[in-house]
Formats: C-alpha cells, structure tokens, sequence
C-alpha cells in the first residue's frame, strides 16, 4: 500500500520517524541529524527528560541547551523577537544560527534547559530530517551536540555510537553532516548582537544583514556557558599551525600541507569544516599518540575552525 511505501521512505538507519515521535513524546531522548552537527534531542517542555539529557552526556548543570522550532512563528511563543532578531531569523532560518533571546515570561520549557537564565538560545535547523521530526511531533526540541561532554561533536552516526557507547539513544541516521561545525551563536539585546561562539554564519554575513558591526563582548566573562576554554577536545594532545609533522603524530593537513588526511587540498574551508571533527575522530582512533594540525586561514568560517582548534588542543 502507498502507506508502506511511506513508512519505507521514512526510516533512517535503524529508526523511522514515527519511531523517534514516539520516544521523545514518551519522555525519551533520541539522536538526530542536523546540518551542523548531531544533536541528542529530547521534548524540551519534560523537566525530567531534560535532567536525562544532562545525565547522558555528564553535562554541567550551568550549561544551558540550545532549543530547536520548526520555525520563527512557533519560536516567538518561547522567546522574544525584536526587529533586529526577526532580521537575522527572517534572513538565515532554517539555517546553522542560534539566536539568544530574552525568554518569554510564559516561556514552556524546563527550567533547567536555560540554566536558571533570563534568557533562550532557539535555532530552527535546516535538515530535511530534523525539520520532519520537528514538524511531525509538534515539540520543541533541546538538542546539545550528541557526544560526552567535553569531547568531539559528532558528524556522523557512527560518531554519536562512539561518543556515547552504551548510553547512545535511539539515532535517526540522516549521513554526514554537510556543515560539520556547529552553529553561530548570536546574543541579541535592544537592537544590538555579540557572538558568542563563532560558526558557519560569518561576522560578515551577519553584519550585512544588520547594518553595523557586533558589538564587542566584554572581556573575561563567559557569556555561553558551555564556551569553556578547554572543549572540543580528541584524547590525544593537539599541536596547532603545524607545517611540518613529527613520528609520533597524525597530521591532519591543509591545502598544501597533505598530511595524513587532508581537509581540502584546493583549500576549501567549507569543506575543511564539513571534515574536520571526522578528522579528530580518525586521528584519535589513529596509532599515533599525537595530533598536528596544518595552519587554517583564519577568515570566513576559517574564524570557527581555528576557534574549535584552539580550545580542543587547550589542556583541560
Ligand atoms: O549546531 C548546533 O548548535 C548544535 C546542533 C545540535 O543544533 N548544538 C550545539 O549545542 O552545539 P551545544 O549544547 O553543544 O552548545 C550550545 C551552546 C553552549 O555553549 C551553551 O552555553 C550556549 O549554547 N547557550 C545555550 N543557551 C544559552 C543562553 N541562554 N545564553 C548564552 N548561551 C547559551
Ligand atoms: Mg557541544
């Protein structure tokens, strides 16, 4: 019947849609696919399935999740949207940008989701999968990225198996990520923006949509919580801006520099960013006891990769 037929086409990997609706509707967590990275997804507005989340990946409890909507209407019932908020939602949405709101007063999502803030992080994502998932359970989603905390996000399913082990989740298998880092976090408040966390949507393109430059965040303060200096983090000891490579270590190259794995030979950085934590991946699982990584332009989304690099080769 036309009803297997779609059923058919709606599984992914080992789980179907209607599979993961239900497992989230009954409190559950499951994996998903997103452009950026993948996500461990639970019903954001279930205290108790929120608490799973954090348990799962050994999260701090003061690292608030990021909240995932289908799109900007059913957002602004979580968080306030100004003009300045809907320019960048209006222009970049489905896309890889989380925007950090003011929370609304009847805001439905578990306390410990915003980590006691007055504040929401929403993105609505782009991935075909993602987007079914949200729009056919209806839910809000809080989906950190699918790994331990602390360690490599995961661009793949097989990552997500890795990350967790035992504790992996039902996981919605929707292929590589085609982004691979995650999102632009912007802080938006009284018609001004600050990035928090660099990513796929330049400062460029979001100082063209908003007419004037961020302002600066002011020095020392963590402003995302979960931007500590050390993360991101393989289990190997990471060496930055490395040219030339010793015995003992696996060099992930650039351009160029060939390495053992190059990221994009023509000198992409997009792709570079699509391949990257699969190459941290590799590199750990590697017989080499060190990682060097080959100089990254630092423009463009070259900004959030030498970010990612820099706190994953920070000792924690
Ligand atoms: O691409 C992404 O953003 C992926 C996919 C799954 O959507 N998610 C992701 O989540 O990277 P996570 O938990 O790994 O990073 C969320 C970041 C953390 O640094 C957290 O501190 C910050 O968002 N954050 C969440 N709510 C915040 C808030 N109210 N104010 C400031 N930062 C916030
Ligand atoms: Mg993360």
């Amino acid at each position: 019947s036309n009803d297997h037929i779609g059923e058919q086409a709606r599984r992914y990997g080992t789980a179907t849609i209607g599979e993961a609706v239900a497992r989230l509707r009954e409190g559950g967590l499951v994996a998903v696919p997103t452009e950026t990275v993948y996500g461990l997804a639970a019903d954001s507005t279930n205290a108790a399935a929120v608490a799973e989340i954090y348990r799962t990946k050994g999260r701090p409890d003061f690292n608030p999740l990021i909240v995932h909507a289908a799109d900007l209407d059913s957002a602004r019932t979580l968080g306030q949207f100004g003009d300045l908020a809907t320019r960048f939602a209006e222009a970049l949405w489905p896309g890889p940008l989380t925007l950090v709101v003011p929370r609304n007063e009847n805001c439905p999502v578990a306390a410990a989701v915003t980590a006691g803030l007055d504040t929401i992080a929403l993105r609505c994502p782009a991935h075909p999968v993602m987007r079914e998932l949200l729009m056919e359970s209806g839910l809000f989603l809080a989906a950190p990225s699918a790994n331990r905390s602390g360690g490599i996000s995961p661009t793949t399913a097989d990552h997500v198996e890795r990350s967790l082990g035992d504790s992996a989740p039902l996981i919605l298998d929707g292929g590589a990520c085609e982004t691979g880092i995650e999102s632009t976090i912007v802080a938006v408040d009284n018609g001004n923006y600050r990035i928090l966390r660099p990513g796929p949507v330049t400062q460029a393109e979001l100082e063209q949509i908003a007419g004037k430059p961020p302002t600066i965040a002011d020095g020392g303060k963590i402003e995302a919580p979960g931007q500590l200096a050390s993360h991101y983090a393989p289990e190997k000891p990471l060496r930055l801006n490395a040219a030339t490579v010793d015995d003992d270590e696996y060099h992930i190259g650039f351009g160029p520099i060939a390495g053992n794995r190059n990221l994009s030979p023509h000198s992409d950085l997009a792709e570079a960013a699509s391949l990257l934590f699969a190459a941290l991946h590799d590199a750990d699982a590697s017989g080499k006891a060190r990682i060097a990584v080959a100089p990254i332009p630092d423009n463009g989304i070259g900004v959030a990769l030498n970010d990612r690099l820099r706190r994953a080769a920070t000792p924690v």
